[in-house]
């Protein structure tokens, strides 16, 4: 028996067919590490026992089944090199694949803010004004009734004082009702000649409706020399509107009041969007109202310490968001502050 070359135990044909029946199933380097010690374990390895089983023999048989043994364990230990070298390789695949930058994807953006509706178009009135040499001032919100009034030649009864129309803040402070009592606070300081523009918020105790908001954003602008006639604010506002809607647009002007001018003027300009024919947005008029202006009165000269013998200026003041308001063709301002994103996403570029 111990002679016998069918005994399983001296017969390594059986051993390497069983082992490939056993390495069907290892699809992992931890079972082949298992299938390689079931193997060739020192141990327990089935190799192993199969070199230990020939004690047992002796001479030819145990030569012939040493070396069937010899060729069983090489085969053996090279397809578990060949395995591993497959495992490998199928590891090192999905590892990449895993670990793989696909470059021709999109990459990841923070999204951008654009610019507010009311902010573009005054960027764009600044430009027109800052390449005619104005220079871009600005002065407090908070104001005292002197320079948001007094000084402007305010009397003291008009009704624009009155508490209707001005949020009044403790003792004589008062959020600014326009962006005029910069141009005292800038005139105390500088010598003409002088031209300046000055953005700004500013403040009324209006019911917000279609047309009204108890904050908006006025543009003022103030020049003072020697020679400044009427011609002068009449020439500059007709650039301005021109520059702002277009070259074909015209301007006029009409007589208004202001205490701080003499005389003052309202001045119109054709509909940019209907070019002067009449549509909904001029309401049918061919004009839309651009600002107020004026030659700057002689009172407020006096007040900043200037002799109004000797210098002479214009003033205009203007809505932002109502010209805003007539280049979007917008129905209610309201939707400004209403911080709708749909809205506003319609103005970035
Ligand atoms: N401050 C005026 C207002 O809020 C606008 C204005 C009119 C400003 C005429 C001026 C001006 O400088 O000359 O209604």
């Amino acid at each position: 028996m111990a002679n016998d070359p069918n005994d399983s135990a001296h017969d390594p044909s059986g051993v390497v067919a069983q082992f490939e029946s056993d390495a069907v199933g290892v699809e992992d380097l931890a079972a082949l590490e298992e299938l390689r010690n079931n193997y060739l374990g020192r141990k327990r390895g089935v190799i192993t026992a199969l070199f230990q089983s020939l004690r047992e023999l002796e001479g030819d048989a145990k030569r012939d089944a040493g070396a069937a043994a010899n060729r069983a364990r090489q085969t053996i230990s090279g397809r578990l090199d060949e395995i591993d070298a497959s495992l490998q390789s199928v590891a090192r695949a999905s590892r990449e694949q895993a670990e793989a930058v696909d470059v021709t994807l999109p990459g990841l953006s923070d999204p951008l803010g654009g610019m507010h509706p009311i902010t573009q178009t005054l960027h764009e009135i600044q430009n027109v004004f800052v390449s005619m040499g104005y220079e871009v001032v600005d002065g407090p919100e908070v104001e005292t009734d002197w320079y948001n009034f007094g000084a402007l030649n305010f009397p003291e009864d008009h009704p624009a004082r009155d508490e209707q129309d001005t949020m009044m803040l403790a003792g004589d402070l008062l959020l600014r009702t326009h962006t005029s009592p910069v141009q005292i606070r800038y005139m105390e300081q500088h010598q003409p000649p002088l031209a300046i523009i000055v953005p700004g918020r500013v403040f009324r105790r209006d019911t917000p409706d279609a047309t009204h908001n108890p904050m908006f954003v006025q543009c003022e602008g103030l020049v003072v020399d020697t020679d400044i006639t009427m011609a002068d604010l009449k020439g500059t506002l007709d650039h301005f509107a021109k520059a702002l809607f277009g070259p074909e647009t015209r301007t006029r002007f009409r007589p208004g009041y202001f205490p701080f001018t003499e005389p003052s003027g309202e001045v119109d300009a054709t509909c940019p969007a209907c070019h002067g024919e009449g549509c909904r947005v001029c309401k049918g008029s061919g004009w839309v109202e651009l600002l107020g202006c004026g030659m700057v009165h002689p009172a407020l000269f006096e007040n900043v310490g200037y002799d109004p013998t000797k210098v002479q200026g214009f003033a205009f003041g203007m809505g932002v968001d109502r010209i805003a308001a007539v280049r979007y063709g917008l129905r209610d301002i309201r939707a400004y502050y209403e911080n709708d994103l749909r809205f506003l996403r319609q103005f970035t570029s």
